[in-house]
């Protein structure tokens, strides 16, 4: 694939904060904001649970894989659901749009985040603890071989943590422009 664009790409586990890291990477940057979850609901009309348990997780993902490649290459903040990794073309497409950032979090802390919203649809099992673990098993590896940079958000706020993206992806996104 070409030379690699500009954007900040965010990729990592539900709950590592995404997409308020994003907003608030947008709002300081003044760059337009991509959010692949978004982009399905939008294309629905349905919120992401709406979409699995109408249609399946097979429609979503491939919605998700149309949202990622209409994504421009062209500075800019853009917000991965945390499946995305899970086909192989997208790891590319990703890496295509610019440098890709991992955000990370304790185990226990993404529990409680997790705990706080009900809107995803993979973790309302019976376990959803043993269910996060798993899914963590099989993507960490992912999220971990496709970043550029990786941000432990653990304790810091989303402010602190976009800050932290700035300042470690501005050599990177520098050099590729
Ligand atoms: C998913 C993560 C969600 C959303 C969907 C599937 C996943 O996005 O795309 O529920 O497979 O991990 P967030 O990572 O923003 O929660």
């Amino acid at each position: 694939m070409a030379q690699r664009g500009t954007a900040i790409v965010l990729i990592g586990f539900m709950g590592t904060g995404k997409s308020s890291v994003g907003r608030a990477l947008a709002q300081r940057t003044g760059l337009p904001r991509f959010d692949t979850d978004q982009m399905v609901m939008r294309s629905f009309g349905l919120s992401v649970a709406e979409i699995f348990s109408n249609c399946g997780e097979g429609v979503f993902r491939a919605a998700e894989d149309q949202a990622l490649a209409n994504v421009p290459l062209c500075p800019a903040v853009v917000v991965t659901g945390g499946g995305i990794l899970l086909r192989p073309a997208n790891v590319e497409l990703v890496r295509h749009l610019g440098v890709v950032v991992n955000l990370v979090a304790d185990f226990e802390i993404l529990i409680e985040r997790l705990r706080r919203r009900s809107t995803r649809p993979l973790l309302q099992t019976a376990d959803p603890r043993a269910t996060a673990l798993e899914l963590l098993r099989i993507r960490q590896p992912l999220y971990d071989a496709t970043a550029d940079v990786t941000v432990d958000t653990s304790s810091l706020t989303h402010a602190q943590v976009a800050d932290e993206i700035l300042s470690r992806t501005e050599e990177i996104r520098f050099h590729a422009s």
